[in-house]
């Protein structure tokens, strides 16, 4: 029982880890005792959240990188295999939301907005499976969303992209459980953070927001550890292929 959580030995990928979600899975899995690569564009904040996860006695290292440049994808797994010559966790947590309205969206938001939540999600964990195939057991973690099965105002490129991220992952799981590498996505309901800031800045919407969860309140980000251990660790081995609402409720009602 007290392996079932232990990411002890294991070695997590995170994209998206230098704000928001993707910084609170580093933080959650490297207290579950994984080693940590952070990827992000910005090289102050993966330093940072590096430095400080050494500070608490964790074991954490980074690679820069701008991943709507698929062309980087060969030099990033080649970096992150550098430093425990294995990945055995993909958080595939960066993303866009553009927010344009329908009658806005540009050929360039759209490509960056799926390249950046759908492709590069897939080409990543391709890349990352013949090592994950050599121990015969991985977790790939997606982030779908409320817009996987529901349409929000000026969501046209980022609605289309969740959805495709919930299919993705069970296609991801059909094509790679059998190696003993399972996918699975979380669903965020509101989460604060720099991508949902301009609703968090609207007092009446986010209350609204709150309003429509059955618990009654908008998430933490700390609300997201323990489905994000869960579905990294053993305790999940039999999982694979779902997308997992954490949203207070939000779909629920
Ligand atoms: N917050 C919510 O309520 C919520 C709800 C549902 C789903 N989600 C999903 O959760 C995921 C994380 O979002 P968040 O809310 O934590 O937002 P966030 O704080 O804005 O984080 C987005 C992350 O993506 C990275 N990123 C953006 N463009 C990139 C690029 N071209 N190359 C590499 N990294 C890039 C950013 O790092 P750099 O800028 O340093 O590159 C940042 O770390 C996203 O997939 C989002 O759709 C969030």
């Amino acid at each position: 029982m007290t392996t079932l959580f232990n990411l002890a030995g294991k070695v997590a990928l995170i994209t998206g880890a230098t704000s928001g979600i993707g910084t609170q899975q580093a933080y959650a899995l490297s207290a579950a005792g994984a080693a940590v690569v952070l990827l992000g564009r910005r090289e102050d904040r993966l330093h940072k959240v590096c430095e400080d996860l050494h500070q608490l006695g964790r074991e954490a290292s980074y690679v820069q990188a701008d991943l709507i440049n698929e062309s980087e994808l060969d030099r990033v797994v080649q970096q992150c295999l550098s430093f425990h010559y294995k990945v055995d966790i993909l958080c595939n947590t960066a993303g866009v939301n553009l927010r344009q309205h329908a009658d806005d969206v540009s050929v360039e938001g759209w490509d960056q907005t799926l390249a950046l939540n759908l492709k590069i999600p897939f080409f990543l964990a391709q890349k990352l499976v013949p090592n994950m195939r050599e121990r015969g057991w991985g977790k790939i973690i997606n982030v779908a969303s409320l817009q996987s099965e529901r349409a929000f105002a000026n969501g046209i490129a980022y609605g289309a992209s969740k959805g495709g991220v919930s299919q993705l992952t069970r296609a991801m799981a059909e094509a790679w459980s059998v190696d003993g590498i399972n996918c699975n996505a979380i669903a965020p309901g509101f989460f604060p953070t720099e991508l949902t800031q301009a609703v968090f800045d609207q007092e009446e919407l986010s209350g609204k927001l709150a309003e429509q969860t059955a618990i009654g309140r908008n998430g933490e980000l700390s609300d997201l550890d323990g489905v994000c251990v869960f579905l990294a660790s053993h305790a999940s081995d039999y999982v694979t292929g779902q997308v997992i609402y954490i949203d207070g409720g939000f779909t629920a009602k």
